[in-house]
């Protein structure tokens, strides 16, 4: 038999993560409902072209990092690393063209063989936005401040700062390509192996190199902004402008290039120093090309990405979970009269716990163990008065309570 280790970079999401990760999906969805975004989902796999011809051939994630496999029926599949590949072949499958511009939410896993540690997955999960066909720089900013929103209300944005990147127009990119191409053969004799890889094939990625010697070598290297179009440069403009006008603080970082090959103009992250390592909390940028790419019609889109796992790391014990009432027969009788008693508040909407078992003792442990509000008790004497005694667990005081207005009194321990 296999081990019966879970699979490495992937885990267990026990009920403390998931309802953490619950509160943050729930906050996400529900504020990029108020920007009109709707909830859509893509499957979680897809032919392996719809990520291949779009995320860059010489990106980490196509060269790397995706699970893929030939399926039963011969098929190159992969399961999807990220969700924005997906949105856009949704609306080239699904004839969407015609509904734009189309503002999407998702939530679910996506996978990468990447080096697991505090923060990376090899599933991980992800909330995320698209707005797709909308070509001015207002959409950059709307989808930044919900971002921003969706932070705040996490109470998580006071941990972070936003970074923000022109990655210009295709002429404008490809100018600058030619002057990195100059800069880097130069000196490639003191690159690291992937950055001489990559000097021909995406000589951009190069600028984000984690490699020491690499480093020292791009903080040399010449700006981006004077190879920008004067196109280029208003548009990165307006997106600075309508930040600063929402108050939303950002700072430039002109070496940030993003691991995916899709994005044009905009590129940002919201990044924190509170997750050791992975600094990236929410990333995303402007993709422009993607569902032309993809050989679908040209479909302007911008958009994020979250990390639900590093969300969930940084708000700590999350939202309380409520506080249920533990329902505690002593004998015969009154187990009876509690399991009817304990199905009529759970169908009333109470959150109520019946220990299967145990004498007083036992069964006042458990209501300690899962935390409960108060407890009902059902003894003898109870039930010769048609009554329970409520016990408040917090304040240890109790009363006797008539079966008629037990449910009734029980709202105040909600
Ligand atoms: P990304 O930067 O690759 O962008 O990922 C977005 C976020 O997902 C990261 O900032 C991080 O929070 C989380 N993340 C990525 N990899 C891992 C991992 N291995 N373990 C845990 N969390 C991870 C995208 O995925 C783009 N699709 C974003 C986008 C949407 N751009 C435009 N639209």
């Amino acid at each position: 038999m296999a081990s019966l280790q879970p699979v490495r970079g992937t885990h267990d999401i026990l009920p403390d993560e998931a309802r953490r990760a619950r509160h943050v999906t729930d906050k996400g969805r529900k504020i990029a409902e108020r920007y009109g975004y709707e909830e859509a989902a893509t499957p979680i796999f897809e032919f392996s072209d719809v990520f291949t011809r779009t995320l860059g051939e010489t990106s980490d994630i196509v060269t790397k990092e995706m699970y893929t496999f030939t399926d039963k029926g011969g098929d190159q599949i992969t399961l999807r690393p990220e969700g924005t590949a997906g949105i856009a072949r949704a609306l080239i499958s699904g004839g969407l063209s015609q509904k734009l511009p189309l503002k999407f939410f998702y939530a679910g896993p996506m996978f990468r063989y990447e080096r697991p540690q505090k923060g990376r997955l090899r599933q991980f999960h992800q909330i995320g936005v698209e707005l797709l066909g909308v070509a001015e720089p207002v959409g950059d900013v709307e989808v930044i401040a919900l971002g921003a929103a969706i932070l705040d209300e996490l109470g998580v944005q006071g941990n972070t700062q936003l970074e923000l990147n022109t990655l210009g127009n295709t002429e404008s990119r490809m100018a600058y390509r030619d002057v990195l191409v100059e800069y880097f053969s130069d000196r490639s004799g003191e690159l690291s192996e992937d950055s001489k890889l990559r000097l021909h094939r995406n000589p951009l990625r190069i600028l984000d190199s984690k490699n020491e010697s690499d480093r020292a070598i791009v903080s040399g290297a010449p700006e981006f902004d004077e190879s920008l179009d004067a196109e280029s440069h208003d548009f990165f403009a307006e997106v600075c402008a309508g930040l600063d006008s929402l108050e939303i603080a950002w700072h430039r970082n002109s070496r940030l290039v993003r691991g995916l090959d899709y994005y044009c103009h905009t590129a940002f992250e919201f990044t924190t120093d509170a997750l050791g390592a992975q600094s990236a909390l929410l990333a995303g940028g402007r993709y422009d090309g993607l569902v032309e790419k993809m050989g679908g019609p040209s479909t302007p889109g911008v958009g994020w990405a979250s990390g639900i796992e590093r969300l969930s790391m940084l708000i700590g014990e999350g939202p309380e979970q409520p506080r249920a009432i533990a329902i505690i027969p002593l004998g015969d009788a009154a187990e009876a009269v509690a399991l009817k008693l304990t199905d009529e508040l759970r169908r009333a909407g109470v959150a109520a716990d019946l220990g299967f078992r145990g004498k007083m003792k036992q069964r006042m442990k458990r209501a300690n163990n899962i935390n409960a509000r108060a407890a009902v008790i059902l003894g003898n004497i109870e039930l010769d008065q048609s009554a329970a005694t409520i016990r408040d667990l917090d304040s240890g005081e109790q009363e006797l309570v008539p079966l008629t207005t037990l449910r009734e009194r029980l709202k105040q321990f909600r």
